[in-house]
């Protein structure tokens, strides 16, 4: 989603600023543009519907400079992808980026017509940037106690960056709902809406929080609360491990490709993080978790897209190994409905980016409803989910650029299953043997990569996808959930049209979908259910459909030229889901290079919704 940084030194900053939208660009975004001031109070800006690249070379054409500055990835949402409509937003002196929604904006646009503003734009931030420069004409008093003013009358959330052209010398942000940070640098101070962006100029970052409004200039910051005081935060000086070198795909020709390969290693750093002697440990929860798990008599779990297929199969593990009754629900329709919270329930939100709006809000909203605690399962240490969560555990998967979800959601699973695990002892469950599960989980990195051998099978498997417009997915028990996935990594990715359905449901619609020609990938696991899952294959078989199945090589199936199997090696049937994951993000990322789609930036999507 849209992406903000800013700059005040003394020095150009038209390269830092160009650099930073460069390492947002992975949020997704659809115009990119920035606005820069020099000594003599020279206003520049340039704005581009498209690739930064596209604004890079623009900026060069105009040997743009300036030594404060600020930058913006928009990603529409009010207003189309145009020239006009990309950031920054220019009021007379008054110049802005911002990142979220204003949900009255209609109103303050009929209030700043009638005052005299004509719009250029169909923006709500164009709103913002009249509304400051009205309220700053009222009473000129410093630009902080304008933006003061301000702050009130915008409903919804938002961060923006401020620049006022008649004293350039300072930018002001204000942050309500979406994340912004002050990075600290040399004689330098910036704010962006993501620390990547400031990486390759500091790594010493303070996060501001809810209702902060913020002042640098190249040698001071200063932060003020919602109740307009004079706050001091933690200043963090970032020890992970993201490195310019996270941000190098070579030798891979896509993140998502990068990040599929990762994979085994990612698992791998993951399971080692949570085991001591053997055994699974939680000790990032606290010394006291384990009173409060034994307290647990039901567990409720919000996420969206990706993560919320991890909720889906989590519920199985969770009520098969720990019994443990669980809900799952997706968080934009949890926020808005009127739940009831059950006696002993523990909350767990899921989330790569630890900044999807919809499951913040949720977690907002349990505040005081009466869980036994929260729990994030989260990519990003530094995320505002895990700030504002009781307990957190961080899934070590690095740094995850592509807007697909890959090697982010097997460390969840990865993570998930294994705080089943633990949570089934601390509750007294000796039915499992977690000594043999987790020799089972140490062997899954191998197993993994024996998967990523068959890249080649897969590829020419894809071949057939090249005039398909829609595709059925098909899966039970645990890898219903993994179809589910598989499903929305081929539409994220290849534009194709995808479903997924739980296979005993064929009969109650999606049968009728089935024709020659119709492709239907089935999920084939080693378990109780294989061979219900035989006859849904039978069905589809029979009406003509063309099944690519997916299973382990000890499973037998008759032969058909309908039907075209791919054999992976056999697999302890409880790591399934995380093990069928990864075939299901090659077919989509192949389907997609054959269609020629922007595989790590496909259209209209983002990788960290904060809206
Ligand atoms: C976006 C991303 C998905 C992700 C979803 C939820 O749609 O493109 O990959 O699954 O948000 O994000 P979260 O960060 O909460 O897991």
């Amino acid at each position: 989603m849209c992406g903000i940084i800013g700059a005040v030194a003394q020095r150009n900053i038209v390269n830092i600023l160009l650099e930073g939208l460069r390492l947002l660009e992975y949020r997704g975004y659809d115009s990119a543009g920035l606005a820069v001031i020099n000594h003599n109070n020279n206003l520049q800006y340039l704005r581009k519907v498209g690739k930064v690249n596209t604004l890079v070379e623009a900026v060069k054409q105009y040997s743009l400079s300036g030594e404060t500055g600020i930058a913006h990835t928009r990603w529409a949402t009010h207003g189309n992808p145009t020239e006009s409509n990309a950031h920054p937003h220019i009021s007379n002196n008054i110049i802005i980026v911002h990142n979220g929604i204003i949900e009255n904006y209609q109103l303050l646009r009929d209030i700043l017509r009638q005052r005299g503003y004509s719009f250029l734009s169909e923006t709500d931030t164009e709103v913002i940037a009249h509304l400051i420069h009205w309220e700053q004409c009222q009473k000129n008093n410093l630009l902080t106690q304008v933006i003061q003013r301000v702050i009130p009358q915008l409903h919804g959330t938002y961060s923006i960056v401020i620049m006022d052209n008649l004293n350039p010398s300072r930018l002001v942000a204000a942050r309500s709902g979406s994340p912004l940070i002050i990075g600290r640098g040399e004689e330098a101070n910036f704010f962006a809406s993501d620390q990547r962006a400031l990486l390759p100029v500091t790594r010493r970052f303070i996060f501001l929080e809810e209702g902060d409004i913020a002042e640098i200039t190249n040698k001071t910051i200063c932060i003020w609360n919602n109740i307009g005081k004079i706050v001091e935060r933690a200043e963090i000086v970032y020890q992970i491990k993201t490195d310019m070198k996270d941000i190098d795909k070579s030798p891979y020709c896509h993140y998502m490709q990068k990040e599929i390969y990762e994979q085994p290693l990612a698992i791998k750093n993951t399971i080692e993080k949570h085991l001591c002697s053997g055994l699974i440990t939680m000790a990032e929860l606290g010394p006291d978790i384990d009173i409060l798990l034994r307290q647990v008599q039901h567990v409720q779990i919000i996420a969206c897209g990706t993560s919320y297929h991890s909720a889906m199969v989590s519920r199985y593990w969770l009520e098969a190994l720990a019994k443990l009754p669980c809900d799952i629900e997706i968080a934009s329709e949890f926020r808005y409905r009127k739940s009831i919270v059950r006696s002993g329930s523990l909350l767990i939100t899921l989330s790569q980016s630890g900044e999807t709006a919809d499951t913040l809000a949720a977690l907002r909203l349990t505040k005081n409803m009466g869980y036994l605690g929260s729990l994030t399962i989260c990519n990003v240490a530094c995320s505002t989910l895990v700030r504002e969560s009781d307990f957190v555990l961080i899934t070590n998967a690095g740094t995850e650029i592509s807007v697909a979800s890959t090697k982010s959601f097997t460390t969840q699973l990865t993570l998930l299953l294994m705080f089943v695990i633990y949570i089934a002892r601390i509750r007294g469950i000796n039915k499992l043997s977690e000594k043999q599960i987790v020799h089972a989980l140490q062997k899954l990195p191998s197993c993994i990569e024996q998967i990523l051998l068959l890249d080649q099978a897969i590829k020419h498997l894809a071949e057939v996808f090249i005039n398909k417009e829609h595709a059925l997915f098909l899966g039970r028990g645990t890898l219903y959930p993994i179809a589910m996935e598989g499903a929305l990594k081929l539409k994220e990715i290849s534009y194709i049209h995808a479903e997924a359905y739980a296979a005993g449901e064929l009969k109650h619609g999606p049968l009728a979908l089935i024709n020659p020609g119709m492709p239907v990938i089935v999920i084939v696991s080693n378990n109780e259910l294989l061979d219900k899952l035989k006859s849904n294959i039978e069905e589809v078989r029979t009406r003509g459909g063309q099944l690519y199945i997916f299973a382990e090589k000890n499973i037998t199936f008759t032969k058909s030229k309908e039907m075209k199997v791919i054999f992976l090696p056999n697999i302890e049937p409880l790591l399934a889901p995380i093990y069928y994951a990864v075939p299901m993000q090659m077919l989509a990322y192949h389907i997609a290079l054959i269609k020629g789609t922007d595989v790590d930036q496909p259209r209209n999507l983002a990788k960290s919704v904060t809206v």
